[in-house]
């Protein structure tokens, strides 16, 4: 009985969600039908059934800040419980030989590499973006008079050890500014990429470009493939992608978002995916890369690319050098690949970007509707939406009164706390703030987010944005 009504609540919820992802009468429609392994898996996260499938989030709490870190579905906690379990009652063969749990990672690494339509060889499984990045931008082998292409939005995960390399090495960081927010806005992305990339002497021969796929501060996405068309055009010879706020929430396996698209990509299980804390991918383009090129600055297999080792024999996989570092979280990587699974019974991640954008889509248009000034997120040329809405405080009965400090940002946040909802405030730099940071609101849609929800949200911020001067 209870399967029964189980299984009817998920068709629903299914029905549901394809409904709100635009895509009834198009050919997932007939996949929902015909499709009998999703019939039967279908977890909803639909309008997205929270009680259900995010249950640890609880009926009352809105939480719309996946951009700081996801939840986990029920079957994510249930396989990471079961994983520690095995490792608890068995250690040392866990550790050692268990294809799942043990250090290699071939197995999570195969199915990870399958859903990013890449080769295992391409992955490494991390800990989280930090390390990915950490890995690349300390491994290169950058000298004295290389220069490295960043933007002044970009997150420490990336300033921190390029800081590292600037004081050992001395080499040059480029740092490029993002126009003003309420241009940002306004710009479709060949805009914005001159802007942020002109053909210019400094700019043209740097050896990496070190950019974010999504904004953590405006939430605009730069498409990768035409990124990788400036840097090809300014002879950039690495494109490393801070992937943080786009693996879960953008299609990253194909068209122009395909990762394929960068020489090196490090992202997060643990926000828009909705896996376990302290699991990451990092994706390595040429599987053969090696030193001179490419240390692996985080392993215990550097001995496998010195002296006669390696000579005159395939190069021992980068991926699997950096994979077996320790001790790892292993039972977490293994219950990433549940929520993988997770996004697939959904019908894979092209859907859930859907699904994601056109909640986004509800924010901002919410905002735009009152006060257009106040958003900072793009929200015209579809290459640049992302699931992040960001916008200024703003009066909302004299709209064009817009707030930019941090003060009135956080009481915001801090009054819709009190109301189970749960938002954040961002600073960064902007060339009105003159040195200052200012300060925005920041809503992450996530998969598990309803369209009431929103409606909750926007009811509850209207209320308070009535009773800022
Ligand atoms: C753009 C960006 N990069 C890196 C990170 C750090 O992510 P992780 O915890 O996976 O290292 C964040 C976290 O918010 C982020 O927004």
């Amino acid at each position: 009985m209870m399967d029964k009504n189980n299984s009817i609540q998920r068709a629903y919820s299914r029905r549901k969600f394809i409904k709100n992802t635009g895509l009834m009468g198009t050919a997932f429609a007939g996949s929902m039908v015909s499709g009998k392994a999703l019939a039967e898996n279908y977890t909803s996260s639909t309008a997205l059934n929270q009680a259900g499938h995010f249950s640890r989030l609880g009926p009352e709490f809105i939480y719309l800040n996946s951009g700081t870190e996801g939840s986990m579905p029920n079957s994510v906690i249930e396989s990471f419980r079961k994983n520690i379990d095995q490792w608890a009652s068995n250690p040392t063969d866990s550790y050692e030989t268990d294809e799942i749990l043990g250090k290699h990672q071939h197995y999570n690494r195969e199915k990870v590499a399958r859903f990013l339509s890449v080769s295992k060889d391409n992955i490494c499984l991390t800990d989280n973006t930090t390390m990915g990045l950490n890995m690349v931008i300390l491994g290169l082998n950058f000298k004295a008079t290389d220069k490295v292409i960043i933007t002044n939005h970009e997150h420490n995960a990336i300033l921190s050890p390029l800081s590292v390399l600037q004081e050992k090495t001395g080499l040059t960081v480029i740092k490029r500014a993002f126009p003003a927010a309420n241009i940002l806005g306004t710009m479709n992305s060949d805009e914005l990429l001159e802007f942020l990339l002109p053909d210019t002497d400094e700019l043209r021969g740097a050896k990496a470009l070190c950019v974010s796929h999504v904004y953590p501060t405006t939430g605009v996405r730069l498409p990768l493939e035409a990124l990788r068309k400036k840097a090809d055009a300014l002879n950039i010879k690495y494109l490393i992608v801070d992937g943080a706020q786009a693996f879960g929430m953008v299609d990253i396996s194909r068209g122009r978002d395909n990762i394929t698209h960068t020489d090196f990509y490090a992202c997060p299980g643990h926000k828009w995916l909705n896996g376990p804390p302290g699991t990451g991918i990092l994706y390595i383009k040429n599987s053969r890369i090696r030193p001179p090129e490419l240390y692996p600055i985080l392993s215990q297999r550097m001995t496998k690319y010195s002296g006669y080792q390696n000579e005159g024999g395939e190069p021992f996989p980068m991926a699997e050098a950096l994979q077996v570092r320790g001790c790892s979280n292993a039972p977490g990587f293994s219950a990433m690949l549940e929520a993988i699974k997770f996004q697939q019974s959904l019908g894979g991640a092209e859907l859930v970007e859907r699904q994601i954008l056109s909640l986004s889509q509800q924010v901002k248009d919410f905002i735009l509707s009152r006060s257009p000034e106040a958003l900072v997120s793009p929200f015209k040329t579809q290459e640049l939406l992302s699931g992040l809405t960001v916008f200024f405080p703003f009066n909302w009965d004299k709209p064009d009164q817009v707030f930019h400090d941090e003060k009135t940002a956080n009481l915001i946040v801090q009054t819709l706390l009190k109301r189970n909802i749960q938002i954040r405030s961002i600073g960064f730099d902007d060339p009105f703030g003159r040195g200052q940071k200012r300060y925005a609101l920041r809503v992450s849609t996530a998969v598990f987010n309803t369209g009431r929800q929103i409606e909750y949200f926007q009811k509850h911020l209207k209320e308070i944005l009535k009773q800022i001067f």
